[in-house]
């Protein structure tokens, strides 16, 4: 009987280790990264600002929870290969635990090479010994972005271009971010694992095999409408990768950045909510208008990034700059957004909404999320009108 004993408690720790891991980005992470704002000059200071500004600006609330340091925050290793902070993070400890008092979480950044993107230190050789450093300081995040590996060590170990060359490459590649997924498990920490390759061997494919939470699908985002509106059509076909516990990430958020209209900061958000895509918004959080913090908080776009069928969406259709896309959601409605990616207002006229195909059926109700106004009865045919760089998001339901 002990043994029996023994297996069933063994049984009862794996699931419950099982469903922990499950419970780790559940729904795609929301939060802020210091990268697209203070990029190489962040510090300290600026980190518990952001802190303190999610809280009093109602983000906290809304579901924006990880705290996430980028590049820059690096110093040198000491004799024994231990990682110290830069001089602009005086004490990690101290801050992850200001940072928690908060109710919010932790996110740091490495790279698999000897170097980051911004040639501060990387991890290569000294992964678990930075795991645990991670782990011991209470991160809860980790961003762990290719940069120095690709040309420093892949492309060095196999040079060229050839098939056999590149199949060598991409191995060592996934190998790497296996070694710090393995690592991360060591420490028994719950650290959610964000890969930043660019996309690179349709990481997709791949990225739940080594651990992954999420995985950048493409190269980065700039606060440009060009830039985001490619980054966005480029997504088309991944949907069936993301499921809870492993996201698609077309990169943190520009909503509030560059010059982008009040328009194109809506198309933005709106449509990586449809694309269920990690929200880490990339502000300067002390400069917070209104109009932005409505688009960042807004309650029933977040619903559908959250949703817990965790559905991406998926082109349905296109024809010119007009795409619609549209995602099924837990309570057996679905999220359909009209895009116009073009430089003039559009009519609709003689587009259909192609509703079944957004597995929405004749009688069904809409909602338009944005003006927050129940439109009621919709068919193919309804009109809408469309700004330049706009868009129409819609909850439809029985
Ligand atoms: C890039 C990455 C950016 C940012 C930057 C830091 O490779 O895509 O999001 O992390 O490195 O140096």
């Amino acid at each position: 009987m002990p043994s029996r004993m023994a297996a069933l408690l063994a049984l009862a720790l794996l699931s419950s280790f099982a469903s922990a891991q499950v419970k780790l980005a559940a729904t795609p992470p929301m939060g802020w990264n210091s990268w697209n704002w203070f990029a190489e000059k962040v510090t300290d200071k600026d980190v518990r600002q952001a802190a303190d500004l999610l809280v009093s600006s109602g983000m906290r609330d809304a579901g924006y929870v990880y705290v996430n340091i980028d590049d820059a925050w690096q110093g040198t290793r000491d004799e024994a290969g231990n990682l110290h902070s830069n001089d602009k993070f005086p004490d990690m400890k101290a801050l992850s635990d200001y940072v928690h008092s908060k109710g919010l979480k932790l996110g740091i950044y490495s790279s698999p090479g000897p170097k980051t993107c911004a040639r501060f230190e990387g991890s290569l050789g000294h992964e678990e010994q930075d795991a645990q450093l991670y782990a011991s300081w209470g991160i809860d995040y980790l961003k762990y972005d290719l940069c120095s590996f690709h040309n420093g060590v892949m492309r060095k170990e196999h040079p060229g271009d050839s098939p056999e060359a590149m199949h060598l490459q991409y191995k060592m590649m996934r190998d790497a971010y296996e070694k710090m997924h393995q690592a991360l498990l060591k420490t028994g920490r719950p650290i959610v694992y964000s890969l930043c390759q660019y996309g690179f061997d349709s990481v997709w494919q791949w990225g739940p095999e080594v651990g992954a939470n999420l995985w950048r699908t493409t190269g980065d985002i700039t606060p440009t409408f060009d830039r985001i509106s490619l980054i966005g059509r480029e997504q088309a076909g991944l949907a069936r990768y993301a499921a809870p516990g492993h996201w698609n990430d077309p990169d943190m958020l520009e909503v509030g950045n560059g010059k982008l209209t009040l328009d194109e900061n809506h198309t933005h958000m709106g449509m990586w909510a449809m694309l269920a895509a990690p929200l880490l918004a990339g502000n300067n959080l002390s400069q917070l208008t209104p109009d932005i913090k409505a688009i960042l908080t807004n309650r029933e776009i977040l619903a559908i990034d959250q949703d817990t069928l965790g559905k991406q969406a998926d082109r349905i259709y296109a024809e010119g700059p007009i795409e619609i896309w549209a995602r099924p959601l837990a309570d057996g409605g679905s999220a359909l957004a009209i895009f116009n990616f073009g430089e003039q207002r559009c009519y609709l006229r003689g587009i259909s909404l192609h509703l079944e195909q957004a597995g929405a059926f004749r009688g069904w109700s809409a909602r338009d999320v944005w003006a927050a106004k129940e439109l009621g009865p919709i068919d193919d045919s309804t009109h809408f009108t469309i700004p330049r760089h706009g868009s129409v998001i819609l909850r439809l339901s029985k």
